[in-house]
């Protein structure tokens, strides 16, 4: 059975074998995709993976899948679109495809290309996802309004008048800073690819409860651990270099002195 408040030193296939089918409310992650060489080049059987995480979600469960494509002689690898085409396979509904776009990404010369500035945050559910806590944002106009359709003789006034509501729902481009302002932990940049921890917190806020399971099988720095704890969720994670699970143990550890993620509550 399965530990909560634990990350797996080894493969997320062997963690998989320890989990009862229809666990996880929510998997949020970043594969290591095209970087195979920055983490000591093991191998990365996505299908497997996205098979394995589609025995082991819950019914209304999601998988946010945070992944952009390496550039090869001047053309993408097309990793993010290989990826959805395999959850996608594995039979999970690919409910949405988000962009995490960064505030400020490294500068570099990208060629004939433009700046690369984004990612892809792919959410994939099975089934219907069960839980949709959405982010909103205040909307300024404040007068009620009257409801109406268009028949073949003109406008047509319905009965009832509205209040106008006073927020929607953000668009799913989502905007976080990357580099330092992205974690107040140092430590977490000993690995070189960490998420930022407002991206993490919307993303759980938005598709679990507190008490629900989030699972990271990739869990590198331990950003999703983190984040998770914050916000009461139950969690665990794989990671398969002993070294980052190292890091992620003494970041956790820092925590408990340190502060929370914004907005937290
Ligand atoms: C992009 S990093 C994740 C970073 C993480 N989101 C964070 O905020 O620190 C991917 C991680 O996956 C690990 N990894 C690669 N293959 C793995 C596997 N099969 N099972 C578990 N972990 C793996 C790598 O060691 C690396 O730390």
């Amino acid at each position: 059975m399965i530990e909560f408040g634990k990350i797996y030193n080894e493969n997320c296939l062997e963690t998989f074998g320890r989990l009862p089918d229809s666990f996880i409310d929510m998997t949020i992650t970043s594969p290591p995709y095209d970087d195979l060489r920055d983490y000591n080049g093991y191998h990365f059987p996505v299908e497997e993976i996205a098979a394995g995480l589609f025995e082991k979600t819950k019914e209304g469960g999601v998988v946010i899948w945070v992944v952009g494509d390496r550039t090869y002689n001047g053309s993408e690898s097309l990793s993010s679109f290989s990826h959805a085409f395999a959850f996608h396979e594995a039979g999970f509904r690919v409910h949405d495809t988000m962009i995490y776009a960064k505030n400020n990404p490294i500068p570099s010369d990208c060629g004939k290309r433009y700046r690369q500035a984004f990612e892809y945050m792919f959410c994939f559910s099975k089934g219907q996802p069960k839980t949709f806590n959405p982010l909103t944002i205040p909307i300024k106009q404040e007068k009620a309004f009257k409801s109406f359709r268009i028949t073949k003789v003109g406008r047509n006034d319905l009965a009832h008048d509205h209040v106008a509501p006073k927020e929607r729902k953000v668009n799913n481009i989502f905007f976080y800073n990357v580099g330092t302002s992205s974690s107040k932990d140092k430590i977490a940049f000993e690995h070189p690819a960490i998420f930022p921890e407002q991206l993490v917190e919307d993303q759980i806020r938005t598709w679990t409860n507190p008490g629900d399971t989030v699972y990271d099988p990739f869990m590198g720095s331990g950003t999703t651990a983190k984040v998770a704890g914050l916000l009461g969720r139950e969690w665990f994670g794989s990671e398969i270099s002993e070294e980052y699970v190292e890091l992620a143990v003494r970041r956790l550890e820092g925590r408990k002195t340190g502060s929370a993620a914004s907005n937290s509550g």
